[in-house]
């Protein structure tokens, strides 16, 4: 009974959006039927992932702070359970990489699942996969790839193969790095490790060594791997120094240690290149792809050389590394329609001409002080922040954080975007490549009346 009342609860979704329109909110932020939502929610989740919303209550004083409840996407709008239309400068954590709902991903998408939605992971493949691999090899030029269905999947087929390759168990990965938090991929996670790390520490192999971000480097003879974000996304948008990638890469090189570069997020043109490697001008062993590989289907690829990759061996028929939705036709037939449309409208040329732009239209915003990132994957560091660790600040602490005040306060206008670095304290820009200058302005100016209103 009250499902069935409360179902009709998303009948706002299903409206003709163009993707390209400026926020519209007609209330407050989340409105009736968000709240009625995240009540149903709340009850049945596990408590741990829907602490977000007292996380951020804790942080701003406020005494509730539910999300609004998505219903609908397309291009670079959300719309909301309430009707309010927002312009999403996350890309969804990055996935909408050609924006939500691509006419073109969706008729991908609605042919395939017609045609054959799942086949049988190393068993019995499809061709969509084939054309995937082929795809993949022709845009990074490295031969093999093991596909998964999330970022740490991806990550922990690189360790693997690092470890097959090597005969070495040990790897350096960095401070501030996330990499996943599914056990292997969490031995690698740095980011946040007291909340996130600490409490599975017994439960973690002791292989992985952090040393700084940009810094200096330990000896690597031991070393399988070094795991390292070309850029540091959930870390903070930190770029590390001109050529510390190409120093990373011959160090490793020079002791016998693959070099495994975590591009989940910034693969597919997020920096204003297609993989952020080939901006570098560094040739690693391995990389790691997932989130806008497919602009909304779950699925990611450990992608490397043959010379690293053929040292798995042949199959012997018991594989020993697969899964049940490897490879997926539905997730390839998406994947394939994804890169289709970032190379027909050459979006990481697009991420690289507005990533330019939009940084230098934030600088000249009074209250933001640096602007770190690069391409469309940006971060605004904000006049007057004052860090916070979330989990351990004290209520007295609260509404002083200025990067979630600024991320409240763009909700509430119709942006959404999300704080970053371990201290929540810088804000996030990664929208879908194919965001209107229109839409991006009009966000600038929310946030420079933000900024104003701090003074
Ligand atoms: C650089 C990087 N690697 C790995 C991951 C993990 O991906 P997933 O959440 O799909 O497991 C993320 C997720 O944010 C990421 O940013």
């Amino acid at each position: 009974m009250q499902a069935e009342k409360s179902d009709s609860l998303d009948s706002t979704g299903d409206h003709s959006l163009t993707g390209t329109e400026l926020p519209r909110i007609k209330g407050a932020i989340p409105g009736p039927r968000s709240r009625a939502w995240v009540d149903r929610l709340v009850q049945r989740e596990c408590p741990a992932i829907t602490a977000r919303r007292s996380r951020r209550a804790m942080a701003l004083g406020l005494a509730d702070h539910d999300p609004p409840v998505w219903v609908q996407a397309r291009g670079s709008n959300v719309l909301d359970a309430d009707g309010n239309l927002f312009v999403d400068l996350t890309a969804g954590f990055g996935v909408a990489s050609i924006g939500h709902a691509h006419p073109r991903l969706v008729a991908a998408a609605r042919h395939q699942v017609g045609l054959l939605p799942h086949a049988m992971g190393d068993t019995f493949f499809d061709p969509q996969r084939v054309r995937l691999l082929e795809s993949i090899s022709a845009l990074t030029g490295m031969e093999r790839t093991i596909l998964g269905s999330s970022g740490s999947d991806a990550v922990e087929a690189a360790i693997k193969t690092a470890r097959i390759a090597t005969g070495r168990d040990k790897i350096l990965a960095f401070r501030g790095g996330y990499h996943g938090l599914s056990f292997g991929a969490l031995a690698a996670t740095s980011f946040l490790s007291q909340q996130i790390r600490a409490p599975f520490s017994g439960q973690l192999g002791h292989h992985v060594q952090h040393a700084t971000f940009g810094g200096s480097l330990p000896p690597l003879a031991e070393f399988a791997a070094v795991l390292v974000e070309p850029l540091q996304g959930r870390g903070g948008m930190n770029v590390p120094p001109r050529g510390w990638l190409a120093h990373l890469a011959s160090t490793a090189k020079d002791a016998g240690a693959l070099l495994i570069l975590d591009e989940v997020f910034t693969g597919f043109g997020r920096t204003g290149s297609w993989f952020a490697f080939q901006a570098e001008g560094v040739r690693p062993d391995i990389i790691c792809l997932g989130k806008g590989m497919s602009a909304g289907f779950p699925i990611s690829a450990c992608v490397g050389t043959a010379a690293v990759m053929d040292a798995w061996g042949a199959s012997t028929g018991q594989a020993i590394h697969t899964q049940t939705f490897l490879g997926n036709p539905l997730g390839s037939a998406m994947a394939l329609a994804t890169i289709d449309v970032l190379r027909e409208q050459d979006l990481p040329a697009r991420a690289a001409r507005l990533g330019s732009w939009l940084r230098e239209e934030l600088m000249s915003i009074p209250g933001v002080v640096q602007v770190k990132g690069r391409g469309l994957m940006l971060g605004a560091v904000l006049n007057g922040h004052r860090p916070m660790r979330p989990a351990a600040a004290p209520r007295k602490g609260a509404g002083t954080n200025i990067a979630l005040s600024a991320s409240r306060y763009l909700l509430e206008h119709g942006f959404m975007v999300l704080p970053c670095g371990e201290d929540a304290d810088i804000l996030g820009i990664t929208p879908p490549l194919t965001i209107t200058k229109e839409q991006l302005s009009s966000a600038l100016s929310t946030l420079a009346d933000f900024l104003d209103s701090c003074t």
